[in-house]
């Protein structure tokens, strides 16, 4: 249980907020590159409460902007690109990936007003298929070099989800809670596992289950009744690397979140997609309606993810953590909070976190991702590669 400050601290995420402070350390993807087109070259976004908009130009630039123009406040989501940026629908000021004003048509030609004038900008960089932004103090760190994220010995696809309409720390939360699986996911998450009665699932399949930190974030380790013994980390602070993928959650503020999932398929699986593209599975809403939230909307359950977000969701816009009642079993989602504060002030005394890295020739970093592939939950390589069907 957290008293409402301490709730407030750990799950508000706009500029200034200790929570949001140390996310904005971290590099975050913000958008499926194959979603920015010569035909859509715009994209609203808003990402850790801040309004913005994702923008290519004609000459294939990336930028990522405050969304409301310096001069008078319209949305540059509307404004129009060119070779130099992005224009302004209104007055036609005219913005380059890093926020210089380069024209304000309107004023004198003698003027150098446009000198004066500075949008917020942040750095973009593409990897894996997806846009990734770093909105905090600069230098700008390096993007982790997970390996699910950084080997070049295979490709990548993506799966995005539909928008989560609550906090992040519910869905964080989740991924150190490993006997929901258990219950939750009994009918889906087969492997083998005898469900003992609706009410128990499968748990009784689990022999121990321990949470420990590790130097990159909390592995979860489980013992099942047939020896069998799987483990797989939480990636500080929003990134749960499981199989031969990673879940990433991104803010969007504070009671809604981006959900997207790299991964990664080695060569040895089998042939690259033909062009050269990174595959995008967009899921179907988990609810309907699909903008409503629980009590005015009704969640399906018929596949892993929808169930996680039915959890998720109903716990609230933002979770109320002073009614909660934890249990034994809740002990990861403690050493999560523990490591969040502890991060949380690290940032705060003006130091980097844990998994801010700085060397560009830093290695690749191991996270087991040829072990995990192999313990997965369906076996063999069928399970890692993405649905046949498109939008399955
Ligand atoms: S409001 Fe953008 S140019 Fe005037
Ligand atoms: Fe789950």
């Amino acid at each position: 249980m957290l008293t409402a400050e301490e709730n407030d601290m750990m799950t508000q995420v706009g500029p200034g907020t200790p929570a949001g402070e140390l996310l904005r350390r971290y590099w975050h993807p913000i958008a499926i590159a194959a979603d920015l087109t010569p035909e859509k070259p715009t994209m609203f976004l808003r990402r850790l409460g801040e309004d913005l908009v994702l923008f290519r130009s004609t000459k294939g630039e990336v930028g990522l902007l405050h969304d409301r123009c310096s001069h008078r406040g319209v949305s540059l989501s509307y404004g129009r690109v060119e070779e130099r940026g992005l224009a302004c629908a209104y007055h036609g000021w005219l913005y380059d990936v890093q926020g210089n004003c380069l024209e304000t048509p309107a004023e004198p030609k003698e003027s150098n007003f446009c000198l004066t004038v500075k949008q917020k900008a942040y750095p973009v960089q593409k990897l894996a298929g997806l846009y990734w932004a770093y909105m905090g103090p600069l230098p700008a760190p390096e993007i982790p070099k997970w390996d699910v994220w950084a080997r070049t010995d295979g490709w990548h696809w993506l799966r995005a989800l539909p928008q989560l309409d609550c906090n992040w720390l519910q869905a964080m939360e989740n991924s150190v809670d490993t006997t929901h699986l258990h219950i939750l996911h009994q009918e889906l998450v087969t492997d083998g596992f005898k469900i003992t009665s609706t009410t128990r699932g499968t748990i009784d399949n689990l022999v121990k289950y321990e949470t420990e930190e590790c130097e990159y974030g909390i592995v979860k380790r489980r013992v099942f009744g047939d020896g069998k013994v799987e483990e797989h980390p939480l990636l500080f602070p929003t990134w749960l690397r499981q199989a031969n993928r990673t879940q990433i959650r991104v803010p969007i503020d504070d009671t809604h979140t981006y959900v997207v999932y790299v991964h990664f398929v080695p060569d040895s699986a089998g042939p690259r997609p033909a062009d050269g593209e990174v595959p995008v599975n967009y899921r179907k809403p988990f609810k309907n309606p699909p903008d409503q939230s629980h009590p005015f909307a009704r969640h399906r359950l018929d596949e892993v993810d929808a169930q996680d977000f039915m959890a998720w969701e109903t716990q609230g816009p933002v979770h109320d953590r002073t009614r909660e009642r934890l249990g034994t079993s809740d002990r990861g989602i403690v050493l999560y909070r523990e490591m969040l504060v502890r991060e949380i002030k690290k940032v705060e005394q003006g130091l980097d976190p844990i998994n801010v890295f700085r060397d560009p020739n830093g290695p690749i970093i191991d996270t087991h991702l040829e072990e995990s592939i192999k313990v997965g939950k369906a076996g063999g390589f069928a399970h890692i590669l993405p649905p046949k069907a498109a939008n399955n």
